[in-house]
């Protein structure tokens, strides 16, 4: 995030806002235009209604002067009360129209938003602070609505009317119009001054929120962290700067802002100046085509003109402020994914056949490949094991054959098919993962172990729950949910619920990163009962710490840095006597 202190100029519509508002109507709003159209009707009713009441006003103050005809006079209060009637219906429909407009096209961007998140790739996330997301998809989707549903309407009844009185203005009587209009260019390039520059703080305070957000998520996240290192100072602090950059660039922002109505109200008392001394000339010359009745009623009109006109001037700091909120909206759709199906994707294959990786180079960052030029061979329906210092890259594998992460360079092939080709969906579904960082819902067991295969039947829950001797706890815990992150259970529960969703999920690849490191070694036993059936006859990859546990392993491979340094069944590597050998026998002094 590129975040300069100087101000920048932005232009006021740059080509990215026009695209921006372009996407955003022929998305959102354009498929409503009739609906659209109505809310205009209605507001250029508004707005004739105030004409009219000007109208009318002039016409009771000739009859009040000239005529004093009371049936007249009656006539006209009437008539006001009528128009004043139409003008509070229509305030009432006006805003419930444009709140459901603006409302659903907000959740159909939330809709859509949401989905494209879930489509891109998880690099992304590994990428991108929460926080963003959550100011994006929560503050500026609902901010982006409360604009458009009011803001907006609100300032187009305002614009309507505005132009509607001052032409009612300018045809009663030219001169005085003109004079009072010789203000305007001033407001403008005020305006314009205001405009550039609140865009650059909109988009400052922008990141500060998200930062803010970001800080909240991660002390009531790390709070365990935070707590036991007595930091909780420390975060206070840095809550408090968060804040106050917040507080600091809202300050920033009224103070541009604060800059338009006085120049509005300096304008409006030059004109009433001007229009009175003008104007008060003219009546009292005579014959200059204005009476008392015509030039109250210009003056009545001018202040009926100038708060909509100073609700419009605020308007367009507004808009400012929303374009680089409607930017910011639209850039998540502007990510695209890179792991997605290839055009002529396939989604049948056999998943029981070999897995080979071959040649293959990776790297999570773009300097030093993790991988260059790794070759592995994992048997279809044999069991291989993946050993390794810690940071060897055991978990990259993993995430390579399940296509987390693309390759740079190689193949990585399920048979005769490269993963390329297949459909990711229909890869993905070829395995069950007990991955190392296992993700628990803030939901109950039976729904988290459920999560995995939805369609899944309680019966069948239950069994994998068993097998994965997390029934009873099951039993006991019921319906209740299981705290954020699952932060109310045990890290050796958390683990049972990971191979219960694995048994339950029951696809033809078994994937175990560090399955039964969180166990003891009588639960990790019975587990281990259960995971072995689960691996018969299917292609299962094993990775684990503890040597103990891979012995029984087809086949074994060792990473270090990377790279395959030694491979083979349990006896040949220990026949060996290389750093497999060595790790066992440290491990084994280390139990005895
Ligand atoms: N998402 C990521 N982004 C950037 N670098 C990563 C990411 N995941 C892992 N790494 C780096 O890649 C290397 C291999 O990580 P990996 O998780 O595959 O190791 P591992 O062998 O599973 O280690 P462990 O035994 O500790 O689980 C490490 O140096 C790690 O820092
Ligand atoms: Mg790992």
């Amino acid at each position: 995030m590129t975040t300069t202190s100087k101000p920048k100029r932005r232009p006021l519509f740059s080509a990215q806002d026009r695209s921006n508002l372009r996407w955003f109507w022929s998305g959102y709003l354009r498929k409503n235009s009739p609906w659209l159209l109505l809310v205009f009707g209605m507001l250029a009713l508004q707005g004739y209604v105030y004409k009219e009441f000007l109208t009318l006003t002039e016409t009771g103050l000739r009859v009040i002067f000239e005529n004093a005809e009371m049936r007249k006079l009656i006539e006209v209060c009437l008539l006001v009360f009528l128009l004043f009637s139409v003008r509070a219906i229509l305030s009432y429909l006006v805003p419930r129209i444009s709140v459901w407009l603006a409302s659903s096209a907000i959740a159909q961007m939330r809709v859509d938003l949401t989905n494209h998140l879930l489509r891109l790739d998880l690099a992304y996330f590994e990428r991108k602070k929460t926080g963003d997301t959550i100011l994006r998809l929560v503050n500026q989707a609902d901010g982006m609505g409360m604009f458009v549903g009011s803001a907006t309407v609100n300032a187009l009844r305002d614009a309507i009317a505005v132009i509607i009185v001052a032409g009612y203005l300018a045809i009663k009587s030219p001169i005085l119009f003109l004079a009072a209009a010789t203000f305007i260019p001033a407001v403008g390039i005020v305006m314009l001054v205001v405009s550039a520059k609140i865009k650059h703080v909109q988009a400052t305070a922008e990141n500060a929120m998200g930062d803010y957000i970001n800080a909240i998520e991660e002390m009531s996240n790390g709070m365990r962290t935070v707590k036991i290192s007595g930091q909780e100072d420390r975060e206070r602090d840095r809550l408090a700067v968060s804040t106050s950059g917040i507080r600091k660039l809202s300050m920033r922002m009224e103070a541009v802002q604060a800059l338009v109505l006085p120049t509005m109200d300096m304008v409006a008392a030059l004109a009433y100046v001007l229009v009175i001394g003008g104007g008060g000339y003219m009546v009292i010359s005579g014959g200059l085509g204005l009476d008392s009745a015509g030039i109250i009623t210009f003056l009545l009109g001018l202040t009926l003109l100038f708060d909509p006109a100073r609700r419009v001037a605020q308007f367009f700091t507004m808009l400012q402020a929303n374009l680089v909120i409607l930017d910011s909206l639209r850039s998540i759709l502007l990510e695209s994914p890179t792991i997605t199906d290839a055009p002529h994707a396939r989604s049948d294959f056999d998943a029981t056949r070999d897995i080979t990786l071959k040649g293959v180079k990776f790297s999570y960052q773009d300097a030093n490949p993790l991988f260059d030029g790794l070759d592995l061979t994992l048997a279809g329906g044999k069991t291989t094991a993946i050993v390794g210092a810690t940071g060897s890259g055991k978990t990259t594998v993993l995430s390579l054959i399940t296509r987390l992460y693309d390759i740079d360079a190689g193949e990585i092939s399920i048979g005769d098919h490269p993963i390329r080709d297949l459909k990711v969906k229909s890869l993905r579904n070829a395995f069950s993962v007990v991955a190392q960082d296992i993700v628990i819902f803030n939901a109950s067991i039976f729904d988290n172990i459920r999560y995995v295969r939805p369609e899944a039947t309680d019966d069948a829950v239950w069994a994998a729950a068993e097998a994965a001797e997390i029934a009873d706890i099951m039993r006991e815990r019921g319906d209740a949910p299981l705290g954020p992150k699952g932060s109310q259970l045990s890290g050796g529960q958390k683990q049972r619920i990971a191979i219960a969703r694995a048994i339950l999920q029951d696809a033809p690849i078994l994937l175990m990163d560090e399955a039964t490191s969180a166990l003891d070694q009588k639960t990790e036993d019975k587990v281990r009962d259960a995971l072995e059936r689960a691996a018969k006859g299917r292609t299962t990859v094993m990775i684990a710490h503890r040597l103990s546990t891979v012995i029984h392993a087809d086949w074994i491979y060792v990473l270090d840095f990377g790279r395959v340094v030694e491979e083979g069944t349990h006896a040949d590597l220990m026949a060996r006597d290389g750093l497999y050998a060595a790790m066992y026998r440290s491990q084994k002094t280390g139990y005895a």
